[in-house]
């Protein structure tokens, strides 16, 4: 035979011989810890100058968390080291998850001790912003600081020419100390409207500011991160259009005109163009007719790029799995959304009891859902995988609510059948009926809760399970 295929063999037996070396090396790689995210105690100047830091709970020593950004269709890896006093554990909020990976304490997995830690490991079907937050007694946790932003890029992110992530949030701050507020379950606030801040912010800053140019595009990722507050926002020296909501592109962009609503936990990324001059005000305002605008973020606007702004920008590209099936005939389940203060409730199903609504008040509970006041152990419907489910949900309190699915996407379905935006967070004025529809495509035990932290925490939090 030719001595070619013996060198042939010689060589594939010296590649093997380099291969049998490999083993040695690849647990070595295997072993190699995921990117940490360490919840622990940090200070951080979030009072105006004056006033002393304030103790917060932060991933990463800052608050809020680093912005967590990947790809699209990669695996988000993340080692969450606990060095709180407290168990804590990790939501991915808006990420179609691997269940067990969802971070719910008591549902998903077991909140991680103080000193613990757990590894998350899941892919990133859809691009967009989405976020971060503590799924364990969330009504604290989340207002001393847990939480950040967790953006997916897609493989071709639209022209513009800077892209911000702005997570806004309020903080109850003692007017003397600077440092928050204790009593996170108090009663007048979980009864009621939730816990409001008295100072605003967006990324940890009372004065947040970002510099463009005039005729600059950009994309601007809005988080509302608080705990209660509905952020009315209005643009300024700023032409903007939506063009996600909860991370999921609209077909089409809309221009906003007047008033932007972000409920807690809802997200609307914005591309805008810089229109005021070089030193006029432009940004984001905060505020109502009534009450009047402040400026929430600021555009400082210095110089000026292209002559003429752009026209409307082109949707984003579509995620994966965004249609929802046969709603219009999907079976239909209601859920009246019940309690709080000046209406409360009659009774309600708690900890496998039923019990008058004093004696739920007496244990902090204020609100239910479907008759069902915190996480029981039966869920509000078993649906089997692959099915479109449609939940009417009725708002029977006088207070909003911003309803929040775990798991999937759903769209709001119109009086005309028509079917709203894919999204995971619907706010809910008092006496609204709001009918979903989602498709069944994600196997496990999902939250459907109220994202008013307060209102999760004493009633407003139920679960579906698909299987
Ligand atoms: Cu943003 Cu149940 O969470
Ligand atoms: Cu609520």
């Amino acid at each position: 035979m030719s001595t070619a295929s013996t060198d042939l063999r010689l060589s594939r037996r010296a590649v093997c011989a380099g291969l049998a070396a490999l083993p040695v090396l690849r647990p070595a790689l295997a072993d190699a810890p995921p990117p940490l995210l360490t919840a622990r105690e940090a200070r951080v100047q979030l009072a105006p100058p004056g006033y002393d830091t304030t103790p917060v709970w932060s991933y990463d020593g800052s608050l809020p968390g680093p912005v967590i950004r990947a790809r699209q269709g990669s695996r988000l890896e993340r080692r969450l080291v606990n060095d709180l006093p407290v168990p804590t554990s990790v939501h991915w909020h808006g990420i179609r998850i691997d269940n067990a990976m969802d971070g719910v304490a008591g549902l998903t997995q077991d909140p991680v001790t103080p000193g613990g830690q757990f590894d998350y490991a899941f892919d990133l079907p859809d691009a967009g912003t989405y976020w971060y937050h503590a799924h364990t007694n969330s009504m604290e946790q989340v207002a001393r600081g847990l939480a950040g932003a967790l953006i997916v890029d897609e493989p071709t992110p639209p022209d513009v020419d800077a892209d911000h992530v702005l997570l806004l949030d309020d903080w109850l701050l003692d007017p003397d100390s600077g440092h928050f507020v204790d009593g996170f379950d108090h009663p007048m606030m979980l009864s009621h409207a939730g816990r409001m801040g008295n100072l605003m912010g967006v990324n940890g800053r009372h004065d947040f500011s970002l510099q463009a140019r005039q005729n600059d595009r950009l994309r601007l990722r809005l988080i509302n991160g608080a705990n209660a507050r509905i952020f009315v926002l209005a643009l300024e020296g700023l032409t903007g259009w939506r063009v996600a909501l909860d991370g999921m592109p609209l077909e089409r962009p809309e221009m906003v005109d007047g008033q932007l609503i972000l409920a807690p936990a809802q997200r609307v990324d914005l591309i805008v163009d810089v229109t005021a001059e070089a030193g006029a005000t432009a940004g984001l305002l905060s505020g109502s007719e009534a009450d009047g605008w402040r400026l929430l973020a600021e555009v400082a606007v210095t110089g000026r790029a292209a002559r003429t702004p752009r026209g409307a920008p082109a949707p984003l590209p579509p995620n994966p799995r965004m249609a929802v099936p046969g709603a219009a005939d999907a079976p239909l389940l209601e859920m009246p959304l019940q309690g709080g203060a000046m209406r409360g409730m009659n009774s309600g199903h708690y900890q496998g009891q039923e019990m008058g609504f004093r004696a739920l008040m007496q244990r902090g509970q204020y609100w239910a859902l479907a008759g069902q006041v915190g996480l029981g152990p039966e869920p509000f419907a078993r649906l089997s995988r692959g099915e479109t489910t449609r939940i009417a949900m009725t708002n029977d309190t006088i207070f909003p609510h911003a309803m929040h699915l775990h798991g999937m996407h759903f769209r709001q379905i119109g009086a005309d059948g028509r079917q709203g935006p894919l999204r995971d967070t619907v706010m809910l004025m008092p006496d609204d009926r709001v009918e979903i529809a989602f498709l069944t495509d994600n196997p496990g035990k999902w939250l459907l809760h109220c994202h008013m932290l307060g209102h999760a925490a004493s009633g407003m939090t139920h679960w579906i399970e698909v299987a």
